[in-house]
């Protein structure tokens, strides 16, 4: 069985004059969580699109699981599961509904739709909540609910866009448990962040991707190692590769995190 679950081969997206992902390669062992870090506009959300079949790439090319996201587009959704960077459930549905949509979307046999949302919102935590409208859950909770639904037909990869962003430290914490808890059962994790001590603990490699650039790829460890200082922390690494601290782009993000926040509330009623 071939080792590498994720092999993106010389991928390049434009946008006009817009290069978003430039020449980009990189492969993924299974049961690895991979984390993709970079500042805003890095080119790390137009990567996920396309592995994610939902953009089609200028050039290269991108395998899961041996199938190609443009030829065999269908076979690697069935594979996946996706949480966006934008909110992906239904404030005005409940919990236990919102999974329902994603049940029939996914071809989940009727007979076995229950008891797999059940088991999804007990392993997420959510059983309580089950039957609550989506609006009144906090932020931590419509991750969990999101992962939920990305999961729910067993994906081999489960891709997250930001899963943690504008969450407060605890939930922050909680979400990562879960896909902690996911990665052990043998999904490979594919995640993008901003938030560098969030790379460093989660991830058994992490990519450092600036203006559509890989600028270093490696284990944490390994990337402290080639900066000459294995006790740094990865802020540092990413000073040292992209030429600026990420706090820069953090404050920026901390805005857009506000404005998403605020987006995600309002679109929840
Ligand atoms: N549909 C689009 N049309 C034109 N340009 C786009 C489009 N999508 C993305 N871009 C541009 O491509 C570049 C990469 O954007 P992308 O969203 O991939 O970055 P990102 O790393 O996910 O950033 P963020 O941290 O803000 O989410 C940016 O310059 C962005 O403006
Ligand atoms: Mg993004």
């Amino acid at each position: 069985m071939n080792k590498k679950i994720l092999e993106v081969k010389n991928l390049t997206k434009k946008f006009g004059d817009v290069t978003a992902v430039n020449t980009i390669s990189f492969s993924i062992d299974r049961g690895e969580i991979f984390g993709v870090v970079g500042p805003n506009g890095a080119g790390k959300t137009t990567t996920i699109k396309i592995l994610t079949t939902l953009l089609p790439p200028t050039s290269g090319e991108a395998l899961i699981g041996g199938y190609n996201v443009v030829k065999n587009a269908t076979k690697v959704r069935r594979i996946i599961g996706y949480v966006p960077q934008m909110l992906s459930a239904d404030g005005n549905l409940t919990g236990y509904e919102n999974l329902l949509i994603f049940a029939k979307l996914y071809d989940i046999p009727s007979k076995e739709r229950k008891k797999r949302i059940i088991d999804s919102l007990h392993f997420m935590g959510l059983t309580d909540v089950a039957d609550k409208m989506v609006k009144s859950f906090s932020g931590g909770m419509i991750r969990r609910l999101e992962i939920a639904q990305a999961v729910l037909h067993n994906p081999k990869v489960l891709i997250l866009d930001e899963p943690t962003v504008g969450l407060d430290p605890g939930a922050r914490d909680s979400v990562w448990e879960y896909v902690k808890t996911l990665a052990g059962k043998g999904t490979t994790v594919l995640m993008t962040t901003h938030y560098m001590e969030e790379a460093d603990a989660m991830c058994s490699r992490v990519a450092i991707m600036n203006r559509g650039n890989i600028a270093a790829l490696g284990s944490p460890h390994d990337l402290k190692i080639s900066i000459g200082d294995d006790g740094a922390s990865l802020n540092k690494v990413f000073e040292y590769y992209i030429g600026k601290n990420l706090d820069s782009g953090v404050s920026e993000g901390n805005f857009k995190d506000v404005s998403r926040t605020r987006r995600t509330t309002k679109r929840l009623g």
